[in-house]
């Protein structure tokens, strides 16, 4: 009798309807917050147009590699990162759940906190609700910040109802499922997505002075490039915005179909991202410029990155608009909370799946308790000191915490299972094969070393200066502790049999 396969142990696995939902669906896990606005100011700042080289570079030896290496795994094993974990090696699935714990449990409560900031500020912009000093108001009156992480301060009720929506939004789609939840809905966030981007661009376009904010943007600075802090800047961005090492890749191509071509589609993902990013950068670089114009102060001046730049320097150049003001807030705001909310959803389908993977729960119980697990967990970034959590805990678990977790997956599969493996499989239902430069090479020898580059100049500069000049006692409590606990929970989860063996 035929040996069961991985493929004929669970006959009745979820499956995307079309090729291109899950196209859709990977590419919108992609592009979120990190992509929109991340990349634009990472390259401004690390050579403009000049940054693309070092950004393509650590796409093609690191981020193609590693994305085939989550559809690979997930395909041929046919289950979330624990599941295909543990069937690569059974020592090995504490990895699985350690990644899409502290992801879920960590990375995705902050990030729906700041999708609640965007949603209140989408209502803001109907009011221009910001006013004259759209800086003090968002520090100030709309989180309320405190001295620092150890004063809690008060519970903000505006982004505590955002919250809720977030969460509710969350909950809705990934309750129905990979077809007709997440696959339809990404159906819909893509285009949507795409659509609004190209009228910010189009309309950023007819304001004075955004063609030079653009030009700033992509000038080239080949100089640059024998700094290596561009280079460590475009591998760490890659990680991120294609998002790697959360588990989620792997998930999303379980539900593939045996016949799936995954090299393709791992370049298509990435490329999709990087345009996008790019593209978006045009956006936010031309508003700056314009703001540049109208203020008439030098555009360095004008220039911010992160939250600073959706939330203090993106309202301030909505107010110096001559019309449509509102309605230009409301598409800038929207873009972000859609791209949000299709990033975060792949992170609770991950977690999801890896439960009923392991203890065969339905799903709907199983994101129902994660969608209010989730809400009740991020009530701590919506307080006063907020801010201050958010940032230390960004910077342990999506320095340290992906760092660890990807090189370690690439240990794993790379030495452990065997990188010639994972590539057959890879090259069996693949349209153009995958050589050895492109998967082995990367995945045993370059990933590893580069994040272990990243990962020593991170722990180098923390000891030097403790993070963002917070306590050191704030920094380990909240930040190292964060990755303790997820780990011990997840060696926890781990140790607990399997509701059907594995093999
Ligand atoms: N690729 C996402 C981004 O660039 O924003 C990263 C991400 C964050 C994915 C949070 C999923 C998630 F839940």
């Amino acid at each position: 009798m035929a040996q069961p396969t991985p493929q004929t142990m669970e006959p009745h696995r979820a499956q995307w309807k079309t090729q291109w939902g899950f196209l859709l669906a990977a590419v919108g896990s992609a592009i979120g917050l990190g992509s929109i606005w991340r990349f634009a100011y990472v390259c401004y700042e690390n050579g403009g147009g000049a940054y693309l080289i070092p950004y393509f570079v650590a796409l093609v030896t690191a981020g193609v590699p590693l994305m085939i290496l989550e559809y690979g795994i997930g395909h041929q094993m046919r289950g979330s990162a624990p599941m295909s974990f543990a069937k690569l090696s059974p020592h090995w699935e504490w990895l699985g759940w350690w990644t899409v714990t502290f992801v879920m449990f960590g990375i995705v409560l902050y990030y729906a906190v700041v999708i609640a900031w965007c949603v209140c500020y989408l209502w803001f912009s109907l009011s221009l609700a910001w006013g004259a000093d759209p800086n003090a108001f968002f520090f100030q009156q709309f989180l309320g910040v405190t001295a620092g992480p150890q004063v809690i301060g008060d519970i903000r009720s505006p982004i505590l109802l955002a919250l809720v929506i977030v969460w509710a939004a969350n909950w809705l789609i990934v309750f129905f499922g990979v077809e007709h939840g997440i696959e339809k809905a990404n159906k819909i966030f893509m285009p949507l997505l795409m659509i609004l981007i190209l009228v910010l661009v189009g309309w950023t376009l007819t304001l004075p002075g955004s063609m030079d904010g653009m030009l700033r943007y992509l000038k080239p600075d080949f100089s640059r490039l024998t700094d290596p802090k561009v280079w460590v800047d475009a591998y760490s961005q890659i990680f991120f915005t294609l998002s790697l090492g959360f588990g989620i890749m792997v998930a999303y191509a379980s539900y593939l179909p045996k016949k799936a071509d995954l090299h393709r589609d791992a370049w298509v993902t990435s490329l999709v991202d990087t345009a996008v990013s790019l593209v978006a950068g045009l956006a936010v670089f031309g508003t700056l410029g314009y703001m540049a114009a109208q203020t008439g102060k030098p555009f360095e001046q004008v220039v911010q990155h992160g939250i600073g730049l959706a939330f203090v320097a993106y309202p301030q150049a909505i107010s110096l608009l001559p019309h449509l003001q509102q309605a230009f807030g409301v598409v800038f705001f929207l873009t972000l909370t859609v791209a949000g909310i299709a990033s975060s959803i792949s992170i609770l389908e991950a977690f999801c799946a890896a439960v009923m993977d392991k203890f065969h729960y339905p799903r709907k119980t199983v994101v129902t308790v994660l969608s209010v697990v989730g809400f009740l967990g991020g009530i701590v970034f919506a307080t006063g000191g907020g801010l201050s959590w958010l940032d230390i805990v960004d910077h342990f678990l999506s320095h340290y915490g992906l760092f660890l977790a990807c090189i370690l997956q690439c240990v794993l599969v790379g030495w452990v299972y065997g990188a010639h493996r994972l590539r057959e499989h890879v090259n069996a239902v693949s349209a153009t094969p995958v050589g050895k430069w492109l998967l082995d090479v990367p995945i045993r020898y370059l990933i590893p070393a580069v994040l272990a580059y990243l990962l020593i100049s991170d722990v180098i500069k923390d000891i030097r200066e403790p993070y963002g000049g917070y306590p050191w006692m704030a920094l380990l409590l909240i930040g190292r502790d964060w990755l303790v606990v997820t780990l011990l929970a997840a060696l926890i989860i781990a140790m607990r049999p399997w509701r059907k063996p594995l093999k």
